[in-house]
Parts: structure tokens; sequence; C-alpha cells
């Protein structure tokens, strides 16, 4: 039953992994929490925990067995915090929270992964019942137990209450260095340094950037695992000799979260068959979603986030497991070169700068769709401090993120990442290694969808004449699509009569 005399500052529903870390995360930080979830057992996880942490005679987690208890035990104008998973079973508890009666002054806060379209239907629905408001979180379990990167989004106001919360449990980075300032340890949360979470904008926008958050973590993770697969295949390296690889490279401009757990993985050996767990993991990837979201707004908004949505299809192909044994015994292919270990180590250094500049161009993606997408939705979005919330607490922190916000302060109008001295610098510097190791790779018979897709986006991008004039006289023979004039103002159109004799041109 719910601890009727305790008053708490805000309510949590749903304790799943992200729920019960980030109510345990508030209560680091002095919250007092009513939490509900329907199913009992983790209600009674997360007072375990709690009390182990910090005592049963201080328990900040306060019990409740249903929606109306948990409206009584949450002081009012209430703070409901939903952490359920995306789509329905939203809708369904907003309306469970309206028939126990939340007032209209109350704040409902979705931290779920929810579709950016999902958020602005809710905040519009639910007007006039409740303030619907949202938070994409990103940093997975540890990162909500012990600071996230939050990106909350929807009515200013509401914003004002929720900001101290936010600016509490988020991660912190300090404020000079950019490094992030870490803590993980229970009851001790980081007060000082700068915290990675900033209003982004009106409803929808934050999970919108989220969105794309993940869509470059999804390009991030596929560049990885394309150089493991060179080093793998190709340089003949066992996962062992590649974590190595990756701890060095992770001490430098290559630092992220991404390369550090990839070394932690391919280190790791699997007690019941003694092999590297790599090699016992199927090889088949999951995906809830979001990347593809991210692939279809691109898309639909017009902006070329090519590495992205191949990071995408490789997930897709990748789970084509059993057509691909038996293709693997019908389609011949080349056996990689046998290098001579100076070579070896020649290829390791380029593969570094292919990845690096792979990213670059992944990131230049991403950010060139919030572009777009800003633009579009007129959500005048802050790049700079969206780089800087990224620089702790989410999946894709890497030291990288510093020059991306420093890029962004330069310059808030930047077109492309790829245009900023510091990038287009590395880039030309690095570019030589960068072609030498796809062109290897595809020698080799060595898939590389995300790294040959970054360089095919960078070559686009800087070409100044493209093969779209041939592609537009095509549109214009076969169904009369109309061309500009390169030597005529922008916007005339012209036309061919391709059947007819002398073909004659006319301004359309
Ligand atoms: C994060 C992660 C997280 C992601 C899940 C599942 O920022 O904490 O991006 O939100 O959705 O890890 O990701 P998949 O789409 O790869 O299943």
């Amino acid at each position: 039953m719910a601890n009727a005399e305790v008053m708490c500052d805000i309510g949590f529903i749903g304790l799943g992994v992200m729920g019960k870390n980030l109510t345990l995360n508030l209560a680091d930080n002095g919250y007092q929490i009513a939490c509900f979830d329907l199913d009992q057992r983790k209600i009674d996880d997360l007072l375990s925990q709690d009390q182990a942490e910090r005592g049963a005679k201080a328990p900040r987690v306060i019990p409740c067995d249903s929606f109306s208890h948990i409206l009584k035990q949450t002081s009012s104008p209430r703070l409901i915090i939903l952490s359920i998973p995306a789509g329905k079973p939203v809708v369904q508890v907003c309306d469970q929270l309206i028939e126990a009666g939340i007032e209209p002054n109350d704040i409902v806060v979705d931290t779920g992964n929810s579709l950016w379209t999902d958020s602005i239907a809710r905040e519009a629905h639910y007007r006039g019942k409740f303030i619907f408001f949202s938070t994409a979180i990103s940093g997975g379990e540890v990162g909500a137990r012990f600071g996230p990167s939050l990106m909350p989004s929807g009515d200013r106001q509401a914003w004002e209450r929720i900001e101290p919360v936010w600016h509490a449990v988020a991660a912190k980075v300090d404020a000079k260095s950019g490094k992030p300032i870490e803590t993980f340890t229970a009851g001790e949360p980081v007060l000082e340094g700068e915290s990675c979470s900033t209003y982004i904008g009106p409803i929808g926008s934050g999970h919108y950037v989220k969105m794309v958050h993940n869509g470059i973590e999804y390009a991030d993770m596929q560049l990885i695992c394309e150089a493991y697969q060179i080093m793998r295949q190709a340089l003949h390296m066992s996962p062992a000799e590649i974590a190595v690889i990756f701890r060095q490279w992770n001490k430098g401009e290559l630092n992220s979260y991404l390369i550090e757990i990839s070394a932690e993985v391919l280190d790791e050996i699997d007690a019941e068959t003694g092999l590297p767990i790599v090699d016992v993991i199927m090889d088949k990837a999951g995906q809830k979603g979001t990347g593809l979201w991210t692939a279809v707004a691109a898309l639909q908004v017009g902006s070329p986030a090519q590495t992205i949505a191949q990071a995408v299809f490789a997930r897709s192909l990748s789970s084509l497991k059993k057509e691909r044994v038996v293709a693997s015994r019908i389609l011949s292919g080349p056996t990689p070169a046998i290098l001579s270990d100076q070579q070896k180590e020649l290829a390791i250094d380029a593969l570094h700068d292919a990845l690096y500049c792979s990213k670059i161009c992944a990131y230049a993606q991403g950010f060139q769709l919030m572009q777009m997408a800003s633009i579009e939705q007129k959500w005048q979005l802050d790049f700079a401090e969206i780089a800087k919330i990224w620089r702790a607490g989410c999946i894709i922190r890497a030291a990288f993120l510093q020059p991306i916000t420093s890029a962004y302060q330069q310059d808030q109008q930047l077109a492309n990442l790829l245009l900023n001295p510091f990038f287009s610098d590395k880039i030309n510097r690095y570019q030589d290694n960068w072609r030498q190791a796809i062109a290897r790779a595809t020698l080799d018979g060595i898939p590389l969808p995300a790294m040959s897709s970054a360089l095919n986006y960078y070559d686009s991008y800087r070409a100044e004449t493209s093969a779209a004039s041939l592609l537009q006289g095509q549109r214009d023979f076969f169904g009369a699509h109309t061309f500009e004039r390169v030597d005529r103002p922008e916007g005339e159109k012209y036309h061919i009569e391709w059947s007819l004799p002398g073909r004659p041109q006319a301004k359309i």
C-alpha cells in the first residue's frame, strides 16, 4: 500500500530497465518519488535496491498500487514521468491518468523512444486535460542510473518546472575541457559541470533529435563493425588483437563509448565454449526501429543521410542469415591478399583514418538532416547545444563531439560539418588512406556498406558538376519532366520534343 503520509516531488510510472535506473538517479539527487508499475515485481525490485543503497530508514521511493494512488501521493501541480514502451502504451497510460483524476496543470513527461510525430499529436490531444511534455533519453541502463543525455521538448512553461530535475540527473561535462565528469557510485551524483540536458524546442523536436542521435548511432556502430571485419578477414587478426587496436584508438581522436565497448565485447570469452564471444553470438543484427525512422525521415525531407540508411540496410541484410549461408556456397569472391607485418601496420593506420573520415560524414549527415527538419518544422534547433549534450551520457558520446560543438559555436549557420576548417583539414590529410582502405577491402571482397557510402557522400557533396544532368535528360526524354539550363535563370523549365524531327527545344 502507498505510504500515505509522505507527499512526493515526482510520480514515476514504468519501472523497467530505464525507468528503475532513472528513478534511482532521481533518488540520488534528493527527490522523493512515488512509483508505480503494473508488474508488482518491478516495484519490489526497485524498493529493495533503493533500501539497499539508502537504508530502510530513509527511502526515497514510495510504492503505489494504482494510477490514482500515484496521483494522491504526488504533490500538486504534479510532475509525472513515464518510462514505458513507445506507441500505444503511452496513450493507454495517459488515458488511465485522466480517469484517475490528473489535473490540467499537471505535467506528464514521456521519456520513451517515441516517434516525434506521435509526441506532437499527443500534446494536442491532451491539451486542457494535462500538459504533455517529452524528453528523449540516451545512455542505456548505466546512463539512466548515473547520468544520461536528455533531449526535452514541449511547452516552455512546463520546461521551467522540469529543468532543475533534468539538470540534476543528466550527465555532466567539465566546462573547460568538455570532458565527461563521470560517477558510477550510488548516492554520489555529480553536482558540478555543464549538464547534458538542454531545451530542444517545441514538442516533437526532442524526439526528432533523439531519433537522429540513434541514426548516427547505427552508422557509428556499423562503421566500427566494418573496421573490425577488415582487421578480422583481410588482416587475419584475432578478436583480442583487434581489441588492442580499438583500445589504442580510444586514447586518441577516435575516443568514444562505442569504440570502448567494442573492445570489451571483443575481449570477452564465452565461458561455455572458451571461444571469443564474438564468434558465438549469432551474426543477425536486431533493430527496434529508431534507425529506420531516421532513414525514412531523411528520405521524406530530401536529406542525403545515406550512411545512416546503409547502416539500417546492413542490419536487414545480416538478418538474412539462412540465405547468406546458401549464397556463400554459390557466389564466389576474392581471397584477401596476405600482407607482411609492415603492410598490416600501414593497413591498420589507413583504417584509423578511414574510420575517422567516415564518422565525420555520418555525423555531417545527421546534422544536415536536423537542419533540414528544423527549417521545415520551424524549430530553430541550436546545433551547438545539441552537440554539447551529446558529449557525455549518450550512446554516441565521443571526444569528437567537442570539435563539432566548436564548429557550430563558431558558425550556427554552418551548412555542413564537412565545410568546417577543422574537419575539412582532417579529411584533406586522411583521405588517401580512406580511399586506400576502401579500395583494398573492395578488392578483398569485404563489404563496407557504411564506409563506402560515406566516401561516396563526401565525393558527391564536393562535386561541382554531377551526372544529374544526364538523369534530367533521361527524365525529359521518356516523361517530358522538363529540365533547367545552366545558362538560364534558376526555375526556368525547358523541354525537348525528342520524338520530332530536329528535336525542337522550348521554354515551358
Ligand atoms: C540510447 C539507445 C537506445 C536504443 C536501444 C535499442 O540512446 O540509449 O539508442 O535508445 O534505442 O539501445 O536500439 P536498437 O534500435 O539498436 O535496437
